[in-house]
């Protein structure tokens, strides 16, 4: 039968303001999206990858004023920096739009047009509150503060009125449609708790929304009326198009569109599950298929921002690692959904363990026994026992689960699946220990067989693992003396049996050098930082720290607490607290403070991450009970899923948990 060919898979990243240097957050979507567009490619169907930079609106124009430049002059400085980036995170986009560019502008006026003329866009005037940072309008709940500001509620600075004649998008019009796309399309957002969250802010209501600016002069200029610029987001969303082809290329914009995959962070989810949708279903375009609203990179459990001064420079952490450590850490930590916070210490753990000693060690210490005992080419085998047919077995296994997970947009889990199969074979190169049986002529062809089962599983996890650490993949594919580009091979023929006899392997070279955390932060201390844009001076009063999104007392901040902000009786009812019984402890490999609980809540039983390993030992808590806050959102910390947090009081940097007699019911609720 003939086989129906994979259809196009089209993946974006936001487009980044070029009002300052990049840092680990930008890197991140950038990341994701490279390694899934290496996946797909490697899965047979043709990739595009969009990435590129915003480059108009009032932002940029203000962070160019401030430096006493053309707002083109400093995109065209800035720009640069994401370029080097990507370049030196080995992220190969098939292209790199810039919102300045003529084509792009031309497809933004042409769409304008089209929705001015059949009324999907209309003349009047605006009179509201605007987030120059977000570059967002804010919504009428959003409570004036006492000195007669606005803050808005996504990052926290001052928003300024504008009352100005504008265009609006008859948003309104669309909100029935959206409804009705999002229950016929129950994976058009994920994660699906952000489904939720987008449809019953549509359900909420939608105006109309005021989509040109006078004010604003930097931008694209709305056709026959050049007082008007085009609104920054409705210039932004449309290089999703024009990005790929739209009116200057067709042939390969009717390829590529719709997009397969919109990675965002979940900052930016509004925008791109709300207004895209509704400019595309105006203008006749069909819809993405999915938008993926990622989890935030969090730094001292807060989101990292210039202004609060906790952002981590990506340059400082590939220099000593090169950067398939960082992308490997950064897609094998966290789910893509959830938000994570980003320590040294688990850093430089997860590359010492998982790829200096799990990875770095198989490499070596086969390739380096096969040159040893057979010059680099393995001959005459022995038959393959039951221990050797386990590992075939685990390997094919291995490659079906990892498959699907990278097919399902779940990288860490493929990476969780790999590396399980990892250990599987070291565990058997300990068992069947080749240095002993290479000590004996006669076991000689047994010797070959085990070299052989555990190169072949080598063979056939460097394809896999090259979506996510290109460079280091190619490295072993070139150890193992395979000719050409590891990318060039397809998964679809992907089999245990690549592996040949005969092939001459060559002497390994040190992969991941193991990394002494203390000397790692002795050197990031005196790094001098990638040389900085001076920094955007705005108008920023410090932006609130975020509600812990971490469910840890894991990592008391070690800066003074924010001051108390008063909650009404209301919000405190949000919080739902229970009476947990612990019913396992054990300590989290590697993490000092930490403690994983499985905890019974009385109707379920829920997995916890704990920073309370210096007070107690595990076997002190199993039994216990204690409050826990159940409905905080999901969190992983060093690499382990917490689904709660309990309450304890930090004194002296140790945790002290207030217990309960053990009559009180499991799962009470706490008021
Ligand atoms: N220009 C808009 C996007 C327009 S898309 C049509 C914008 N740009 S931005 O420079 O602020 O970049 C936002 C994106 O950077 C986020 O959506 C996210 O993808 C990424 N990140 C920025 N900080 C981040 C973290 N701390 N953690 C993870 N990703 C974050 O918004």
């Amino acid at each position: 039968m003939e086989k129906k060919p994979k259809p196009p898979f089209y993946v974006t990243t936001p487009i980044y303001y070029v009002n300052d240097v990049p840092h680990i957050g930008h890197a991140y979507t950038t990341i994701i999206a490279d390694a899934l567009a290496r996946f797909m490619k490697m899965s047979g169907r043709e990739v595009f990858f969009l990435t590129g930079t915003d480059e108009h609106g009032q932002k940029v124009e203000k962070a160019a004023a401030e430096r006493g430049l053309d707002p083109r002059a400093w995109a065209d400085k800035v720009v640069v920096r994401f370029h080097d980036l990507w370049k030196a995170l080995d992220c190969e986009p098939d292209f790199f739009i810039r919102t300045t560019m003529e084509f792009h502008e031309r497809g933004v006026q042409k769409l304008f047009q089209k929705l001015l003329a059949q009324g999907d866009i209309y003349k009047g005037e605006y009179k509201g509150w605007y987030c120059i940072s977000d570059e967002s309008f804010l919504t009428e709940d959003v409570a004036v503060e006492k000195d007669g500001t606005k803050i808005c509620p996504d990052c926290g600075r001052k928003a300024a009125v504008v009352a100005e004649e504008t265009y609006f998008f008859r948003l309104s019009a669309y909100q029935q449609k959206l409804l009705d796309h999002y229950a016929a399309h129950p994976s058009f957002v994920r994660p699906q708790s952000r489904m939720n969250e987008v449809a019953s802010f549509v359900r909420g209501g939608l105006r109309d929304l005021s989509i040109t600016r006078t004010t604003v002069k930097w931008g694209v200029p709305v056709p026959d009326d050049p007082a008007h610029t085009i609104y920054v987001w409705f210039d932004a969303l449309h290089n999703y198009v024009t990005g790929i082809g739209y009116d200057w290329d067709l042939a390969r914009f009717e390829k590529f569109w719709p997009a397969s995959l919109h990675l965002i962070g979940k900052d930016i989810l509004r925008f791109h599950a709300v207004f895209w949708p509704a400019f595309l279903l105006a203008s006749g375009l069909p819809l993405p298929e999915c938008v993926f609203g990622h989890g935030w990179w969090l730094k001292d459990e807060a989101k990292m921002s210039k202004s609060k001064g906790n952002v981590l420079d990506p340059y400082v952490l590939i220099k000593a690692l090169g950067p398939d450590a960082l992308r490997y850490f950064l897609l094998r930590e966290v789910p893509i959904g959830l938000d994570g916070n980003f320590s040294h210490e688990g850093f430089i753990h997860r590359v010492n363990s998982d790829l200096a000693n799990d990875l770095g060690n198989l490499v070596s210490r086969t390739l380096t026994m096969i040159g040893n005992y057979f010059q680099g080419a393995i001959e005459s085998p022995a038959p393959e026992e039951d221990a050797d047919t386990a590992v075939r077995w685990a390997f094919d296994e291995m490659k079906e689960r990892a498959f699907a997970h990278y097919e399902s947009y779940a990288p860490n889990k493929a990476l969780e699946e790999i590396w399980s199969l990892i250990t599987i074979v070291n565990k058997y190169l300990a068992d069947n220990a080749p240095w002993k049986l290479a000590k004996d002529p006669a076991l000689r062809p047994r010797l070959a067989r085990v070299l052989f089962q555990a190169a072949a599983v080598i063979r056939g996890v460097t394809p896999l693992i090259a979506p996510i650490m290109p460079g280091s993949a190619q490295k072993i594919w070139d150890f193992l003396g395979e000719p050409g580009a590891v990318q060039d091979v397809r998964f679809d023929s992907l089999s245990f049996d690549d592996f040949k006899l005969g092939r001459t392997m060559k002497e390994p070279t040190p992969l991941f050098p193991r990394v002494d955390l203390k000397a790692f932060l002795a050197d990031e201390a005196g790094t001098p930082k990638e040389k900085t844009m001076d920094e955007t001076k705005s108008e920023a009063i410090p932006a609130p720290v975020p509600a812990p999104a971490q469910a840890s007392v894991a990592a008391p901040a070690s800066k003074p607490e924010p001051k108390t902000n008063i909650v009404t009786y209301d919000e405190f009812a949000k919080m739902d607290l229970r009476v947990a019984h612990v019913v396992e402890a054990v300590k989290v490999e590697g993490a000092k403070k930490l403690l994983k609980l499985k905890i019974d809540l009385g109707t379920e039983q829920r997995q916890i991450v704990a920073g309370v390993a210096e007070t107690y030992t595990p076997e002190q808590l199993v039994g216990k009970k204690f409050i826990v806050i159940v409905n905080l959102q999901p969190a992983v910390i060093r690499g382990v899923e917490s689904q709660g947090m309990l309450l304890a009081a930090t004194v002296d940097n140790k945790a002290s948990i207030p217990f309960f007699e053990p009559d009180v019911p499991t799962g009470a609720k706490v008021k």
